[in-house]
């Protein structure tokens, strides 16, 4: 089965083709940094007019790149939510669009279920129970996932998600959008204890994330430092990785110690952290758990995810039709 998936809740428009729900056909992911990049953070209605004009150049890239024609498709998955509601709202139409036209079945996803899914588009598979931690610009939270089309949250942030962190800590200190890469870049091979930053809520046996506190104290170090040199930024910057990047895998161990599952799922775009990753291996086999990571590309948005987990759905039987909505708050 041949599914076309199509993401386009946030600023980045996607289109993928997913045969038998893991391999990649194609993937095309068409960013709008550029476009937001001058405001410091993504502009809701410049974000839902790009994906109007590009949506279908990128379905048909997608398709071209997979080399088959519309009709040799099966289904289309659309993110439904949470998300933009303008942004969301074009996938879903083209999306409803293509189902009616090519009488084919339409499938709207969750795109943090999508997240979790994306594992599953490599060669090293997960097996089940496993512990997910999504870790994004709008979402940090952490399930417990019997099987993919079982999950149960176990805890998550109580205000602003690791990426948004890392985003705000990029405009704190003049560094642009989006943050996160240029954190990481700032901060590659900087020491990281020249700042005594917050590991928040590390002291608890809670599953609950906050990264509002320590977004905080690093506006408070800036002020008070007064040093606006690229060296002093990146002091601040790689203290601040440092403790949002403990933080997350402290609550990892937290959660593989407390359900005695040990197989841990990372993913969404601060998973594409490099800082991120080798601090994972280096827990892991300290802690004794199994990790598994998409690939960078597939750990930021994209459509490869949606048909993924849209697949899944199909294959149980799952179908929506033509009254589907768009959700700007969705939970797994
Ligand atoms: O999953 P994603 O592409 O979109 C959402 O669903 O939110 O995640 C975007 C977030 C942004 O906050 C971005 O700054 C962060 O992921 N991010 C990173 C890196 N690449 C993207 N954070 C840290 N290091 C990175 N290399
Ligand atoms: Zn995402």
């Amino acid at each position: 089965m041949k599914v076309l998936g199509i993401e386009s809740s946030c600023d980045e428009t996607s289109a993928s083709v997913v045969k038998d729900t893991t391999e990649v056909l194609s993937n095309v992911v068409a960013s709008q940094d550029l476009i937001h990049a001058k405001f410091g953070g993504v502009v809701p209605e410049l974000a839902s007019r790009r994906h109007m004009e590009i949506v279908l150049p990128v379905i048909k890239k997608a398709l071209k790149n997979a080399s088959v024609n519309a009709e040799e498709i099966d289904a289309v998955a659309v993110t439904k939510g949470p998300g933009l509601i303008g942004s969301l709202l074009v996938g879903l139409n083209v999306a409803k669009s293509l189902s009616y036209c090519l009488k084919i079945p339409l499938i709207g996803v969750n795109h943090l279920h999508a997240h979790l899914c994306a594992v599953l588009l490599e060669k090293a598979k997960p097996s089940y129970p496993c512990i997910g931690m999504i870790v994004s610009g709008g979402h940090t939270s952490l399930y417990k996932i019997k099987s993919p089309l079982d999950i149960e949250l176990l805890g998550k942030t109580r205000d602003d998600a690791a990426g948004e962190a890392f985003d705000k800590v990029s405009k704190i200190l003049g560094l642009g959008y989006p943050g996160g890469i240029q954190i990481e870049k700032i901060a590659r091979g900087v020491d990281s204890s020249n700042f005594d930053l917050p590991r928040p809520l590390t002291d608890k046996t809670s599953l609950d994330f906050s990264f509002s506190g320590l977004k905080t104290a690093v506006l408070n170090i800036t002020r008070k430092t007064n040093d606006k040199s690229s060296k002093n930024k990146a002091k601040i910057a790689s203290s601040f990785q440092e403790a949002c990047i403990d933080t997350l895998i402290h609550k990892i161990t937290v959660a593989v110690r407390s359900t005695d599952i040990p197989r841990v799922i990372v993913c969404g775009g601060v998973a594409a952290n490099q800082r991120l990753r080798e601090k994972l291996k280096d827990s892991s086999l300290e802690n004794e758990y199994e990790f598994f990571i998409p690939g960078k590309s597939l750990c930021t948005d994209n459509a490869a995810m949606i048909a993924c987990a849209g697949s899944l759905l199909l294959n149980k039987g799952l179908r929506d039709n033509l009254a589907l909505n768009a959700y700007a708050n969705l939970e797994i």
